[in-house]
């Protein structure tokens, strides 16, 4: 922190080697990496990078839409295929309709694990796309919930980048390293990839966030704690809904879904007026609420919200 006021006010000073630390943490290059103002920013450059006029990107539906809403506004169009019935993301039918499109398709968009369901892609099925989707299309993993997952199923797509595959994997500091007012994000893929995406980059991540993230990278004991402590709490909270009746979509995220049975806009509106946050309508889920979770004052304010708002559980109706 006091090595961050001294050079805040200094153009390109030192900076904690960030750059060169998350290159090493990935056991890559620094031209590997691109840092941007939050993963966010790394998505936006990629689709403007690798998407073209009228080109289109494959992905599902709902997912996190950043990529889709540079799609919209460069007049690239945007594939998003239903998930199915258990929420997973169907690679097959991903696979299908890239090489359907193959010669409009830009770029392939895999959230893992997905936002707003917090379930994972199987490494098997990541490589069964790269392996059956066209080997010059680009793919973007974006795995912002990397380090809360346990499922021994998952595993980063980093290595795909080391055999030589055309992927792009973005992490992001705002997760697990709760940062997210500093902005710091960044995407590892090969040279020529991020050589493409650096024209369009501010290349702007300020000294606060640099020595912040240099920081966060040397405390793997905190990153820890902050992963126990996190899936406890949503372990425990999801296991009280699910007492109660409630579907909720199994998660490897900091956050889940529970099913309402009633149009989450609807419950939502109840929660605010008890003053408690809970995520926005994620079409076509309408009647699926996101839950984030959050200290455990929050989570106890959240059940006392929740015992409130549906005091019978579940109903067949999910009304009171
Ligand atoms: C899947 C996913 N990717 C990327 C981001 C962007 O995060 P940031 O710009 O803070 O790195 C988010 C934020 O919610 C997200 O859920």
């Amino acid at each position: 922190m006091d090595l961050a006021r001294k050079y805040a006010n200094r153009y390109g000073y030192p900076d904690g080697d960030i750059h060169e630390k998350i290159a090493e943490h990935h056991g890559m290059g620094t031209d590997n990496i691109i840092m941007n103002a939050g993963s966010g920013e790394t998505l936006r450059v990629a689709g403007i990078a690798f998407l073209g006029h009228e080109e289109k990107v494959v992905g599902v539906e709902p997912t996190y839409t950043s990529v889709y809403r540079v799609a919209s506004g460069i007049d690239a169009d945007v594939i998003a295929r239903p998930l199915l019935p258990d929420h997973t993301q169907d690679i097959d039918d991903l696979v299908r309709v890239t090489k359907r499109n193959y010669r409009d398709v830009g770029l392939v968009y895999v959230v893992n694990p997905n936002n707003p369901t917090g379930v994972i892609v199987p490494d098997e099925d990541i490589r069964h796309l790269l392996d059956n989707i066209p080997e010059d299309i680009p793919v973007l993993i974006d795995e912002a919930y990397h380090h809360f997952i346990r499922d021994p199923r998952y595993s980063s797509a980093v290595k795909y980048i080391k055999e030589g595959r055309k992927v792009l994997v973005t992490r992001t500091f705002s997760k697990i390293y709760g940062m997210a007012g500093l902005r710091l994000g960044y995407g590892i893929a090969p040279e020529e990839m991020i050589d493409q995406m650096r024209t369009y980059a501010t290349g702007s991540v300020n000294a606060l966030a640099r020595w912040g993230a240099a920081a966060a990278l040397e405390d793997p004991e905190y990153e820890k704690w902050i992963r126990d402590t996190t899936i406890a709490l949503r372990d425990a909270t999801m296991t009280e809904l699910r007492g109660q009746g409630f579907e909720v979509i199994p998660s490897e995220c900091n956050f889940f879904m529970v099913h309402t049975g009633r149009p989450a806009s609807e419950v939502r509106a109840e929660f605010r007026r008890r003053d408690v946050a809970v995520g926005r309508d994620f079409p076509p889920m309408l009647d699926y609420l996101r839950v984030s979770i959050g200290t455990e004052d929050e989570m106890k304010r959240f059940m006392t919200a929740w015992n409130e708002i549906f005091p019978d559980g579940m109903t067949t109706t999910g009304r009171r």
